[in-house]
């Protein structure tokens, strides 16, 4: 028995590929996409995912004209600021119920969202609210006040100024 002899093909008629060399080489791509887009997540992870806030604390300035206990809320943020003779402090405006933002009136704080009421102190006197309204920390602190809504003193806590 004799083997006849290979002849080259021609280039036009390449060899056929196999099914099994097709399924290997979309495995290769799939495993390598694979590891792109893990590499890709894994770059993006330090980035930090939580936004910047403002800052808790803020500059306030009284108007000269604000009359003892009358309310100053300064503009984009959720706080009352007063004036008396024993000084100045202030008063969270987040409602304890469920954190709607009350409005101070001439008898002190009143809830649109669920009717809670607050004398001039901020404790409670019609619910549903739960607690009495946060005072908030002021500082004097070369010749400016800071109110920091993120830090609550006990109620009455005034700053001569
Ligand atoms: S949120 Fe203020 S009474 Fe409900």
């Amino acid at each position: 028995m004799s083997e006849e002899p290979k002849t080259p093909r021609s280039r036009l008629e390449p060899e056929p590929v196999s099914r099994r060399d097709v399924l290997g080489l979309m495995s290769l791509w799939a495993a390598a996409s694979a590891m792109f887009f893990a590499l890709v997540g894994m770059l993006r992870l330090p980035k930090a995912a939580v936004l910047s806030s403002p800052s808790k604390r803020f500059r306030v300035s009284l108007p000269q004209t604000l009359a003892a206990g009358e309310a100053f809320t300064p503009v984009g943020r959720n706080v009352a600021v007063y004036r008396d003779e024993q000084g100045v402090y202030a008063i969270s405006r987040v409602c304890t119920h469920l954190g709607c933002i009350v409005k101070p009136t001439a008898e002190g704080f009143e809830c649109p969202c669920h009717g809670s009421r607050y004398d001039r102190d901020g404790v409670v006197t019609k619910g549903p609210a739960p607690r009495p309204l946060e005072w908030l920390a002021v500082k004097e602190q070369g010749g400016a006040l800071y109110v920091d809504e993120g830090a609550s003193v006990a109620a009455g806590t005034k700053v001569k100024v």
